[in-house]
């Protein structure tokens, strides 16, 4: 790799902070977050040891699925503010050594937006620009219409909707006010491209590209059985391929513009070939195998946690691909805290513990706000305090077919996107400091203890961790892009070793994690091959610095045979001088 290539990279260093702005920082008693918040909390942010910032959509929407349904993408919704907020939040974020990277969704826009009601209507240009068919028993006269084929969406029940304008069905895998755009039609095409140029010339550093993988049908035959039916024909199709290559060749290359794409489902090979950097198409892709590790389909059917399990898959992705994006929350998934923690007996350790993991692994951390304060899952009591349009789907669909209130409540309450969108706690104050009016989302009662404010000044604190981790990989070259080896694991414990850059001076590191309420021995023959012990020393000749734990959330600096409950140690290997570096 050319030097050239290297200091484009910029992203590879990156501390990324993700923002949902509805939840992050209100400013003007709304109830709900908007840009003048954001920028009123840029120097908690870089007090992280943040340098990018993504930002979930900000765009005028009609908020059937927050924001993820856009009306305007040249516009910003003005419950959030306006334009001038939006660049006075990028010079700000400049200021303190940070880019803005918005969210790109472009696989479907909202059925509100012009587009689409002039598609409707058949209005050219735009009459092609989603994807209409006839019903599939056009001619039929029982009276029903059958849609074009047996698609499911991501949101339950069928992935075709009637429009009684046009007469025809349309295709939205998500909500039905969430139309798919037709990607078969170049106008769309040359759309994006004139929306991405006007965000990177407003300063945007690049995109977080929405369900990016699931751009191009390639047919609309009937789909297999399975849980999302007609995925084959949409998935990471060779089609959208060809759109990434050339979006990234005609508008991002130009501004050195970063990506990152959700990729849904995705196997390695497709999430290699998608950020493989000979192909030009996206930088890194966030995949979900790691984060389900204790559940049967996507968030839902839990089933056992087991740390061999997860330490399989993080070796899969970490060996597998040449660089990962690490997260363990995002606006839809479970608080991490509540999902492979334990969030009521040891939630600070656990959260810690959690942190170890995300952020001594190889490629581009990104944390959801509320993350580095350990936020938990939401208290909410009933179904009715839910807001998330996922939820209510397959509540409905689960009521039509007769389940219970006490199933559905137990599916939705572990597997709602609700659980990571509460406000986020600042302090003790009523509604947390998030707003002076009424939130448009329950803020959780721990608040009142659990919030930034009281962990500010707190060595022992999620967040003052959170803040030493981060300092530690900024100045570890092996903990940002070392190799990974996976070393030992069982049901509750995992090992993993990073191992030296070429030409570095900083050594190698173990991690050594603890995923149960449970002491867990270690058997001696692990202890052996990891080489962990503190007081041995490196092999070779020169002074000696024995091994040194670098980060502990116990206290305890040698592992002594055992591993306490929740507890995480980062062990440094021996080296012949002395490390200056910061301990957690
Ligand atoms: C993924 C987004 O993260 C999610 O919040 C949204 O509902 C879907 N894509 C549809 O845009």
């Amino acid at each position: 790799m050319t030097e050239a290539t290297l200091a484009h990279q910029w992203w590879k260093d990156a501390v990324f902070y993700q923002i949902y702005p509805r939840s992050f920082q209100d400013s003007n008693g709304d109830g709900r977050g908007d840009i003048p918040g954001i920028i009123s909390r840029l120097d908690e942010i870089a007090a992280l040891g943040v340098t990018a910032l993504w930002l979930s959509p900000l765009y005028p929407s009609p908020d059937a699925d927050n924001g993820y349904d856009i009306s305007d993408y040249r516009g910003i919704d003005p419950r959030y503010g306006t334009l001038e907020d939006f660049d006075r939040l990028v010079a700000a974020a400049k200021e303190r050594g940070i880019r803005v990277v918005m969210d790109l969704v472009i696989n479907h826009t909202s059925d509100e937006h012009p587009w689409f009601q002039a598609s409707r209507r058949r209005e050219e240009p735009y009459a092609d620009y989603y994807i209409w068919r006839p019903p599939r028993n056009l001619g039929d006269d029982s009276g029903d219409r059958e849609p074009p084929n047996n698609w499911t969406g991501f949101f339950m029940g069928s992935a075709w909707e009637w429009d009684d304008v046009r007469q025809e069905f349309y295709l939205h895998l998500f909500d039905k006010k969430q139309p798919d755009l037709n990607y078969h039609n170049p106008a769309v095409i040359e759309e994006i491209k004139g929306i991405l140029k006007f965000w990177l010339d407003r300063g945007v550093a690049g995109f977080r590209c929405d369900v990016i993988s699931l751009l191009y049908k390639s047919s609309l035959e009937d789909g297999k059985p399975g849980a999302i039916r007609g995925l084959e024909h949409y998935k990471a199709q060779p089609g959208t391929h060809k759109i990434l290559h050339e979006l990234r060749h005609a508008v991002l290359d130009p501004y050195n513009a970063f990506t990152v794409g959700e990729t849904v489902m995705v196997t390695l090979e497709e999430a290699k070939d998608l950020s493989d950097p000979g192909r030009g198409e996206l930088d890194l892709v966030f995949y979900f195998d790691h984060l389900e590790v204790d559940r049967l389909v996507a968030r839902y059917g839990p089933k056992p946690f087991r740390a061999d399990t997860l330490l399989r898959r993080l070796t899969t992705w970490q060996r597998g691909l040449d660089w990962n994006a690490l997260y363990l929350e995002n606006h839809d998934q479970p608080r991490i805290v509540s999902h492979y923690g334990n969030d009521r007996h040891y939630w600070s350790r656990s959260a810690q513990m959690l942190a170890v993991l995300q952020l001594t692994l190889r490629g581009t951390p990104f944390i959801y706000q509320g993350q580095e304060i350990g936020m938990t899952n939401f208290d909410f009591t009933s179904l009715d305090q839910i807001n998330d349009v996922e939820s209510h789907n397959i509540d409905r669909l689960l009521r039509r077919r007769g389940v219970p209130y006490s199933l559905r409540w137990y599916l939705i309450k572990t597997a709602s996107r609700d659980n990571a969108r509460t406000p986020v706690q600042w302090d003790s104050s009523e509604h947390a400091g998030f707003t002076t009016g009424q939130p448009w989302l329950g803020v959780n009662a721990n608040a009142s203890w659990l919030n930034y404010a009281a962990q500010d000044g707190d060595p022992k604190s999620v967040l003052n961790f959170y803040r030493r981790l981060i300092r530690l990989r900024a100045a570890s070259p092996t903990l940002r892009a070392g190799g990974f080896e996976p070393l030992i694991a069982d049901r509750a414990v995992m090992a993993y070793r990073r191992t030296p850059t070429a030409g570095s001076t900083d050594p190698g590191y173990t991690v050594w994690l603890n995923f149960s309420d449970q002491t867990q021995r270690l058997k001696q023959p692990w202890l052996t091959s990891a080489m962990s012990d503190p007081e041995a020393g490196p092999t070779g000749a020169g002074p000696v610095h024995p091994p040194e734990c670098v980060v502990s959330n116990t206290g305890r600096r040698r592992l002594d045979g055992c591993l306490l409950p929740w507890e995480a140690m980062v062990i440094r290997d021996g080296t012949a001088t002395p490390w200056r570096g910061d301990a957690a």
